[in-house]
């Protein structure tokens, strides 16, 4: 690769995921290969925010430093949720200046739909890419016209724009999906598969109705993917609940194996389209995505006042509905910890390719994983623009409906067919190898955690001595 910067920087933005480390490791071992000095720039978009700039080199002669582990989960180089105002030209400014007096001259940016939102704003000033991560597998397109198919229909109760959409396609082919598998998606779908099995055994012994709650907002990925723990229902965002339909199903279920699972996705929606667990739809995260707290919870307690207590006492099953349902979260276990194979190698290969496109000029464009039936996977880009609707909005990727049967609550021939193209060889034969030399490792016993983040403070540099005694990061 040709190299034509001598400096680049690098930030991780959004939520974390398990890949994150992997892909800064890719974009820094690329980066050696052509001997440009790579900045990790602290906490995402806030150490740009931030006048001290807390920065690492992370390759000193052009080697990786040792703290930067593809098989460790979250990332050394910290993550938030904050993003640059593209309303504030002032911001804008001051980030780019920061940028040019640290002499970086090429920013890539590891992160999502909100981060690429952030990104953009900056790349009319500066040079920018970036390698996409999520667990939730939302951020690309269906097909590459999916973004035309957004309406805008007046504004919503929080004065918001109310976005509606066309019908689309019914069919899709798996080679037209831009950005295939985002990195993260892998391993949180490994720790929810894992996490109904274990689920599943208790519920059998205690024969209990068990509604498990997972991450993506509102894309259904997550749940879609956690069939391999082969759950009885999986109750996907994208298609509002029909409570009839899934009281009867669970109702057939538990009747025959005397316990039932159902994975719910933490954004499925009531049949009027009312998130199930939104706290309420002014509850946001800083990057003004809404929160979801309780889906599982509700679909809880609408079963509680369906089957009622005399469903469950009839066969001696349990004394009343409420102890016979029970709810769990898989929450953030879905984010953390050590990435699988898939992860690793597929989000190492995207940093580097975001280092590529820097170094190719390609300013504002994305890394992205294609997979077609005669190559496989297989790494491309793509201009960032190409994922937005006609007024600037860049929508989570949902679950086609052809990926998923409504009637049976499992995912369709495509959508398993979509899945095994990820899935049958995602896990490494070091992924089940670590689990027997790592976890029960007596010396865990004894030594205390050693955290990076203390080793990587170390390394930390300041671009203003002075604000850094005033900041945290
Ligand atoms: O977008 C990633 C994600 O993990 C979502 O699936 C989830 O709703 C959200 O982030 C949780 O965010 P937080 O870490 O702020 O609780």
């Amino acid at each position: 690769m040709r190299k034509s910067m001598n400096r680049v920087g690098i930030l991780t933005a959004g939520g974390d995921t398990p890949a994150l480390n992997a892909t800064l490791f890719g974009a820094v071992e690329q980066a050696n290969r052509s001997e440009v000095e790579v900045f990790g720039l602290i906490k995402g978009f806030d150490g740009l925010l931030n006048p001290a700039v807390p920065h690492v080199l992370l390759n000193p002669l052009y080697q990786t430093i040792p703290e930067l582990d593809p098989c460790l989960g979250g990332s050394i180089i910290g993550s938030s949720r904050t993003y640059i105002d593209p309303n504030k030209p002032e911001e804008l400014k001051i980030v780019t200046e920061r940028l040019k007096r640290l002499g970086i001259e090429g920013l890539i940016c590891i992160g999502g739909d909100g981060t690429i939102s952030g990104m953009q704003p900056v790349s009319e000033f500066f040079p920018c890419t970036l390698a996409p991560k999520t667990i939730d597998n939302d951020l690309g397109l269906n097909y590459l016209s999916e973004p035309n198919e957004w309406t805008r229909n007046g504004v919503d109760e929080s004065g918001k724009a109310a976005y509606g959409r066309t019908a689309g396609r019914d069919e899709i082919e798996l080679q037209e999906i831009v950005n295939y598998a985002t990195p993260g998606y892998a391993t949180a779908v490994y720790v929810v598969a894992q996490a109904v099995e274990r689920i599943r055994t208790t519920a059998e012994s205690h024969r209990r109705i068990a509604i498990i709650e997972v991450m993506g907002r509102e894309s259904g990925y997550i749940a879609l993917g956690s069939a391999y723990g082969q759950p009885d229902l999986v109750l996907i965002p994208e298609v509002p609940l029909n409570i009839d339909r899934v009281e009867q199903k669970i109702r057939e279920i538990y009747d025959m194996q005397k316990h039932a699972v159902v994975v719910i996705g933490e954004g499925v929606m009531d049949e009027s389209g009312h998130p199930l667990g939104a706290v309420d739809s002014h509850s946001k995260d800083p990057a003004g995505n809404v929160l979801f707290n309780g889906a599982a919870e509700a679909l809880e307690s609408i079963l509680v006042k369906r089957l009622g207590d005399a469903y469950f006492q009839k066969n001696r099953r349990h004394e009343s509905a409420k102890s016979a349902i029970f709810t769990r979260k898989v929450g953030h276990t879905q984010r953390g910890g050590r990435p699988i194979q898939f992860d690793r190698f597929y989000a190492s290969q995207l940093g580097g390719k975001a280092f590529d496109l820097l170094m190719a000029e390609q300013n504002d464009s994305i890394a992205t994983l294609q997979w077609s039936d005669s190559k496989g996977f297989f790494l491309d880009s793509l201009a960032a623009n190409k994922l937005k609707d006609q007024w600037g909005t860049i929508h989570p990727r949902l679950v086609h409906r052809s990926f998923y049967d409504e009637f049976k609550f499992q995912p369709s021939k495509l959508g398993i067919q979509y899945l095994r193209s990820i899935f049958t060889h995602a896990i490494g034969q070091d992924d089940t190898e670590v689990i027997r030399a790592k976890l029960f490792n007596p010396g865990n016993l004894v030594t205390q955690y050693q955290s990076v983040n203390v080793d990587v403070q170390k390394r930390i540099r300041y671009l203003d001595k002075l604000a850094s005694t005033t900041t945290e990061n």
